[in-house]
């Protein structure tokens, strides 16, 4: 009994052994070049127990497969939507490389995960620590809904951001915001002054970030040309210009300074090249994103909302 569970463990947690034997390309089945550390072998031999029964659900779903029976998978067409320092289709894609953030999950590892643990629509997905939100974009790409905590405000408004993103109707967003507003809005970032230490929501408040940010626009930005957008334009726009200012803090002084201004026009050309390639594939592929909440607080000591945990 003991040797059988053995044998089935081992089976299963030896992906190597699974590559050898050559029972995946037995099934037609081709791995991302780049999926080569050990961990990514696993996750994606775990894939394969889970869908290789399903192949339409397969093909939408794995994280690790470039192709089924000849056949592009979704990842490979999600991760051709290619962003800034990305690497192989591991991270980087959609909205996820928008605003630095170094502690961050790469996404194929989170989506192979979740295709681990059989989340399906209908499901909500917990993560305690949300940080940049990989988690959640991963989720909502799958249909599935998902919950976010995180302690940290500035974390959880870039999430939300990252998120609504993906949401960006391109074709109407290019034709509104050409050179000329460009212009007005870095302008008006740029002249704004907030007086030091006033921005201080408190974990007591237990916000979600959406609500931040309504908070934000009507006390800190003054009404302006931006209050008549669409309330993810602005937000979209006011990411760019933080990640201009990140980038400016950060680079300056180095070979790859620049104005604050060439930053923000350089980030804004490729933040549109994301939305466009984001609103493309989704259309293409016909995605319908889950929904999403995410509430700024310790996860130690968070009151979750209706539905936030199944039992
Ligand atoms: C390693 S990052 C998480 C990465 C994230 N899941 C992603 O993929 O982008 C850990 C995050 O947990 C947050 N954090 C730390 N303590 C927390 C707490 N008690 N409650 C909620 N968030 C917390 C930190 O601010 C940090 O953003």
């Amino acid at each position: 009994m003991l040797k059988e569970i053995a044998k089935d463990i081992k089976s299963l947690i030896d992906p190597v052994i699974w590559i050898t034997e050559g029972r995946f390309t037995s099934n037609e089945l081709r791995l991302f070049d780049d999926a080569r550390q050990l961990y990514e072998l696993q996750l994606a031999k775990l894939e394969f127990l889970r869908f290789g029964d399903d192949l339409k659900k397969f093909v939408r779903r794995t994280a690790y497969f470039e192709e089924i029976l000849g056949k592009k998978s979704w990842h490979y067409f999600i991760s051709e939507v290619k962003g800034k320092g990305q690497i192989g289709h591991t991270n980087q894609y959609m909205t996820h490389w928008f605003y630095p953030y170094k502690g961050k999950f790469h996404g194929q590892m989170i989506k192979a995960l979740i295709n681990f643990v059989e989340a399906k629509e209908g499901d909500l997905i917990l993560d305690p620590y949300l940080g940049s939100g990989t988690t959640l974009i991963e989720s909502s790409l799958l249909g599935i809904d998902g919950y976010g905590v995180e302690i940290n405000p500035a974390l959880a408004i870039v999430s939300q951001i990252k998120l609504d993103s993906l949401k960006i109707n391109y074709e109407e967003i290019s034709t509104e915001i050409d050179f000329s507003k460009v212009y007005k809005v870095f302008e008006y970032f740029s002249s704004l002054k907030i007086p030091k230490n006033s921005i201080k929501p408190t974990i007591e408040d237990c916000l979600t970030a959406k609500e931040l940010l309504e908070i934000l626009w009507e006390r800190f930005f003054p009404s302006s040309f931006l209050h008549d957008l669409p309330f993810e334009w602005r937000n979209f726009l006011l990411l760019i210009y933080l990640h201009a200012l990140s980038d400016y803090t950060y680079l300056s002084g180095t070979k790859k300074g620049k104005s604050l201004q060439q930053f923000f026009f350089d980030n804004f050309k490729e933040y549109m090249k994301t939305i466009e390639g984001c609103w493309n594939i989704m259309n293409r592929l016909g995605i319908e994103l889950g929904d999403y909440e995410i509430l700024i607080g310790s996860a130690l000591d968070v009151k979750l909302r209706e539905r936030a945990l199944r039992e």
